[in-house]
């Protein structure tokens, strides 16, 4: 049964439409979880460009100890004077390599989920959390940091789609704000900026299609983790670039704007427009279209979120207006990409559902990226996964994390018995 529940913060989203933001100090001190990936890298540049702004508190990987020791020296020549920031290290292993590191030990924090929570809440003087780590792992450290009332440059979409009530609830009670780094809810953000909801009629997201946009359904069978993992017209993560070949991505996104705008789902649609170029559109009242272009850059929406809405110089490719070509617009194919329906349906059935959704598809991913599972057989360990499970509300933090546990342990099962299949 759906449990059929307002979001608590509809009516008061979590993104704050017209309220001014925090009024924070220069330089704004960052806790940058997930230090090595994508979006941490994007952030360390961010650092490099604006070593007058912008000074780390706090930095976390999972294991790729040497990775974060070059991107620290980086940091470190450009601001040879600035203190230096606490270090977690998830992996077990992999913290102690990173314990013989000189001068980490004393800055070391404790392995697993408890270092990436004491980086939010250790930290010297941090003003901005920038979650960039993958899957439902950041969801605690966000409501650490909602908690620690810090701004939130959120690029963890997972934290919302797990957890929405939960950090919208933390949110109010620390004064925390969540700012979204993902460039299609940052396009809807600048839409909406000022406005009033009432003024509102949809929010309208914006997806490039991935690798398989015209790929015909017979085909798909034959994938492979490479064809998967060539995204048209960005460079991310693994995990997300899986997610937008299959199009889950854009449902984690739906589900993400349902609680960062507090629209409900039918007023939230998705469009596939291949070149990346609009990045997300708002509908108002009176039929007025607003939308927010730019080149395929992840540091802009970055930037724009870390220094709370404010346009900071940034160097880099500019959008061609007149080299372009034509803005082209499709409707997404629900045959070929189930995952965008199974993500909506969890959205809208709302407690353990989506959170069994994530975690079902947080193991799937991982089974196609070690060659376990062809690309075509993920929707249906998330939709066996969910079919499964009972579902129930999400109430805390460990019913949340109770949920995720089963639904990874169902899902590797439904893994196995697929890889024994096709062996
Ligand atoms: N990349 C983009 O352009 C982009 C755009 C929009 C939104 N996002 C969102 O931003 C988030 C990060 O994406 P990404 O592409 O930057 O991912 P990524 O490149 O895979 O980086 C993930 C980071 O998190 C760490 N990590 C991975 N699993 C962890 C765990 N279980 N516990 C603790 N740390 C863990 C990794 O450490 P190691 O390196 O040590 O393994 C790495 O630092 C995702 O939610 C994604 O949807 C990304």
């Amino acid at each position: 049964m759906p449990i059929d529940r307002e979001p608590e913060s509809a009516g008061c989203p979590l993104y704050p439409f017209q309220r001014p933001r925090l009024s924070l100090p220069t330089p704004l001190r960052l806790v940058l979880l997930g230090a090595t990936g994508s979006i941490g890298q994007q952030t360390i540049d961010l650092i490099r460009r604006h070593p007058d702004r912008l000074q780390l508190a706090a930095v976390s990987c999972q294991g790729r100890v040497e990775e974060l020791a070059a991107l620290l020296a980086e940091v470190a020549a450009v601001q040879p004077d600035a203190p230096l920031p606490l270090i977690a290290v998830t992996d077990a292993k992999a913290r102690e390599r990173a314990a013989a590191v000189p001068g980490w030990a004393p800055r070391l924090l404790s392995a697993g989920p408890r270092g990436l929570v004491e980086a939010v809440t250790e930290a010297q003087a941090p003003s901005c959390l920038v979650n960039g780590l993958v899957g439902a792992a950041g969801l605690g450290p966000t409501l650490a940091g909602a908690e620690r009332g810090l701004r939130i440059a959120l690029a963890n979409k997972e934290s919302l789609v797990v957890g929405g009530d939960l950090v919208a609830r933390a949110v109010r009670r620390g004064g925390a704000e969540v700012l979204p780094v993902d460039s299609e809810h940052a396009a809807i953000a600048q839409c909406l900026s000022g406005r009033h909801g009432a003024e509102v009629e949809r929010l309208v997201l914006t997806a490039s299609g991935g690798p398989f946009r015209t790929t015909p359904a017979a085909e798909l069978a034959g994938v492979t983790r490479e064809q998967v993992l060539n995204h048209p017209t960005w460079r991310m993560g693994p995990k997300i670039t899986v997610d937008s070949a299959t199009l889950m991505n854009k449902g984690l996104e739906v589900i993400e704007a349902h609680w960062l705008f507090g629209l409900p789902y039918d007023r939230i649609d998705v469009v596939v427009h291949p070149g990346s170029i609009v990045h997300s559109l708002v509908e108002f009242v009176d039929g007025a279209l607003l939308a927010q272009l730019g080149t395929p850059d992840m540091r802009i929406p970055l930037q724009y979120a870390i220094a709370g809405e404010i346009h900071w110089p940034l160097a880099g490719g500019r959008l061609d207006l007149l080299g372009m070509g034509p803005l082209v617009f499709e409707a997404p194919d629900p045959e070929r990409f189930p995952c965008l329906r199974l993500a909506r349906e969890a959205g809208l059935a709302g407690g353990t559902a989506p959170v069994i959704l994530n975690a079902a598809n947080e193991i799937a991913v991982a089974a196609l990226l070690a060659g376990r599972l062809r690309y075509v057989d993920i929707p249906g360990i998330i939709a066996d996964t969910l079919a499964r499970l009972p579902r129930g509300p999400v109430d805390d933090l460990s019913m949340a994390l109770d949920a995720d546990a089963r639904a990874r342990t169902e899902a590797a099962v439904l893994v196995d018995v697929r890889a024994a299949a096709g062996r």
